[in-house]
């Protein structure tokens, strides 16, 4: 496959003020992410790893512009996706999900689990019949794994991997090209974890979706991307090929989080 770039971002850098005392006005500036740069091909899966506070998170809302650079750029197919407005943004928007961490607290407890995937397209394809858009809940239910009979439960009935699959469904029904999953199976058991990850590499060939694949865990990280950047203090300080990070590292934190892997002794 001809190789082609969906996102592009370039020298991103993003700092938070944080008041030093309850009662002073004193602020410290911390920089979450510090001039990333790095380009992501279509069809491919990007693993980002790192230890907790690294700027992972800060990343992934940055390129999804859930939350604004304070300076740098991102190009989604070419198109300068931070001046995106409108009708513009609305389409650009559409085509790429994230899938959270907290199953729990990114679903609403109060509505049924049809409604809950089906609100990406009442809002945007508001003129699909309730019949079709029942069909489309019913159609990505059974790609996640889930029954029909799913749609009228509401969330607190199922287990935690059956909720992050909800989490993963929702994301999935307005079909888009980008997925960035944000540590989607570290609230879950390792063995539901791995069969979650394992649906994520299914639904990815199936969908051809690009995946961006956040974890601390470079276990969670090696079982799914071709490609690994590694993360520390806010900079990518490694980036490639996964067989070369993982089997290959350069950088001496990339070296250590590695070594920090338990074996199981043969
Ligand atoms: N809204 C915020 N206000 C102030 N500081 C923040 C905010 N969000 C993140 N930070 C800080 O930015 C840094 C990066 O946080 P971020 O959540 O991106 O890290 P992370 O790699 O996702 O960590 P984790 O693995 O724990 O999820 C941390 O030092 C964090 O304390
Ligand atoms: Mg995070």
């Amino acid at each position: 496959m001809q190789a082609e770039t969906i996102l592009e971002a370039r020298n991103l850098r993003k700092s938070y003020s944080v008041s030093t005392g309850a009662f002073t006005k004193s602020e410290r500036q911390t920089v979450a992410v510090d001039d990333v740069s790095f380009e992501l091909e279509r069809g491919e899966t990007l693993g980002i790893v790192g230890e907790s506070g690294c700027g992972k998170t800060t990343l992934a809302r940055m390129l999804l512009r859930l939350i604004e650079p304070d300076s740098g750029e991102i190009r989604f197919r070419g198109q300068n996706w931070l001046d995106a407005r409108g009708a513009d943004l609305r389409a650009l928007r559409r085509r790429m999900q994230m899938v959270f961490q907290d199953p729990v607290a990114s679903l609403n407890p109060r509505m049924r689990v049809g409604a809950i995937i089906g609100e990406p397209l009442a809002v945007h394809e508001a003129g699909l019949s309730r019949a079709k858009r029942r069909d489309r809940v019913a159609e990505i239910l059974e790609a996640v794994g889930l029954g029909p009979d799913s749609m009228n439960r509401y969330p607190h009935e199922f287990s935690g991997g059956q909720r992050q699959r909800i989490g993963i469904a929702r994301a999935l029904i307005l079909r888009p090209e980008l997925v960035i999953a944000d540590e989607p199976v570290s609230a879950l058991d390792v063995s539901v974890g791995a069969q979650i990850l394992e649906l994520l590499a299914r639904l990815q060939r199936e969908f051809s979706l690009t995946l961006i694949l956040i974890s601390h865990s470079l276990p969670v990280v090696a079982q799914l991307a071709t490609r690994v950047a590694v993360m520390q203090r806010g900079r990518i300080v490694e980036i490639g090929a996964a067989a070369q990070v993982l089997g290959a590292p350069k950088d001496p934190y990339t070296k250590a989080l590695i070594a920090a892997v338990p074996q199981i002794p043969a």
